[in-house]
């Protein structure tokens, strides 16, 4: 829990207002403004646009349909038919939004083209080349969901300007590495995106839900592609300079001030502070990795060295410890996480994310964010899990 995050909600709570037009919330409206310029300062822009929210799935699902606009912009008026069959790029590791945005845009999830990735999870710039189709988009990830991967950007943007694609870059989980002088190389090249999703409710806090769809196009693109011009709120006549409505972006009518929350922490914190949270999650997960004990210990074994804060690894109960590897290992370590889960909750001490992915049996993936979190926490979850599986 972020305080400030949590003292901006008190505020908007109390206050209920909804960002659509300067009369109705001409503070909140600024606020995103500011925020959004400051956003895009991090992600090296000269200019550009943005609007927050209600999830990075949604941001992902506004660029896709933006993307698919600046392709055939008639489609706003004309619909679907007529149009060819349009395919997307996303790495297999992309977020699941991706299928749920091309179904819901009714592009099709079998026009989803999962590009290969390698044994760290990222994409294969050279995969994406072979591809046969031509694409209206194809989607980065900077911090990938599971593994934590960042997409080679560069590479990714030469392939794009090649071919003259948008380059989306989901960053909802990676981005806030932007605000770290240590860690944003590791978005290298995310300046060549056209756009990109950024949650700051992930890593940096920002109370739930706080994310935004970041644009390099400054030329109202986002206005053209989602504006219905509706009489009642954004009357051209009004006193104002009109163009502060800028609920018009939006595909929501009522919206909240999400951005508020952020700035309010941004403002208390100073990016200095936010930089340190960055830093400080890394570092945690660089604890649990290295200094300790998963590399060290008996029974935990990585899955790959995190890029992110993305700790992944199997635990191998001691029954299991001699035995061969093969096919009834791997049945059996698969049936380990969920009993250990199943354990933890019971016993209500500590909750911790298993899955399988990509043919791998079910293994943890802790990730850290909170600043609460100490080191001691790390040593008891590693402490807990050999005590709940000591005789498995
Ligand atoms: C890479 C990535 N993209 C998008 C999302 C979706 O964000 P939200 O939960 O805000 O919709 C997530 C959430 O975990 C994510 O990890």
């Amino acid at each position: 829990m972020d305080y400030y995050s949590l003292v901006a909600r008190f505020i908007t709570e109390a206050l209920n207002p909804s960002v659509y037009t300067y009369e109705v919330s001409p503070v909140f409206l600024l606020v995103e403004e500011a925020v959004i310029k400051k956003m895009i300062e991090f992600i090296g822009w000269e200019e550009g646009d943005g609007i927050f929210n209600p999830g990075g799935s949604v941001s992902n699902m506004y660029a896709m349909n933006l993307a698919r606009y600046k392709f055939c912009p008639e489609i706003k008026e004309k619909g679907l038919s007529g149009l060819p069959r349009l395919v997307l790029f996303a790495s297999e590791e992309c977020h699941y939004s991706m299928k749920k945005a091309a179904s819901f845009l009714g592009i099709g999830t079998e026009n989803v083209y999962f590009i290969k990735t390698d044994e760290r999870g990222k994409m294969i710039p050279e995969e994406l080349e072979k591809q046969g189709s031509a694409p209206f988009l194809v989607c980065a990830t900077a911090g990938t969901t599971v593994l934590g991967a960042f997409d080679p950007l560069d590479k990714i943007a030469d392939i794009c300007e090649n071919h003259g694609l948008w380059l989306h870059v989901d960053a909802s989980w990676g981005g806030s590495a932007l605000i770290s002088r240590k860690h944003r190389r590791l978005l290298h090249g995310i300046h060549r995106a056209d756009s990109v999703a950024w949650n700051p409710h992930k890593m940096l806090l920002a109370g739930i839900q706080c994310c935004a769809l970041l644009v390099k196009d400054n030329s109202g693109l986002l206005k053209k592609c989602y504006s219905a011009e509706a009489a009642y709120l954004f009357q051209q006549d009004k006193f104002y300079d009109v163009s502060y409505d800028t609920g018009d972006k939006s595909i929501q009518c009522s919206r909240r001030p999400d951005a508020f929350k952020f700035w309010l922490m941004w403002k208390a914190l100073g990016t200095t502070g936010l930089e340190e949270r960055v830093n400080r999650a890394l570092a945690l997960a660089r604890y649990c990795l290295t200094v300790l004990k998963i590399k060290k210990r008996e029974g935990f074994q990585l899955l790959l060295e995190p890029e992110y804060a993305n700790v992944c690894f199997w635990y191998i109960p001691p029954s299991l410890r001699k035995m061969e590897d093969g096919p009834e290992f791997w049945e059996k370590l698969h049936q380990v996480a969920p009993i250990i889960k199943e354990r933890m909750m019971k016993k209500g001490s500590m909750m911790l994310g298993y899955q399988p992915h990509w043919g791998k049996v079910n293994f943890f993936r802790q990730v850290v964010i909170s600043p609460q979190v100490s080191r001691e926490d790390m040593d008891f979850l590693l402490d807990e899990i050999e005590l709940l599986a000591k005789d498995l």
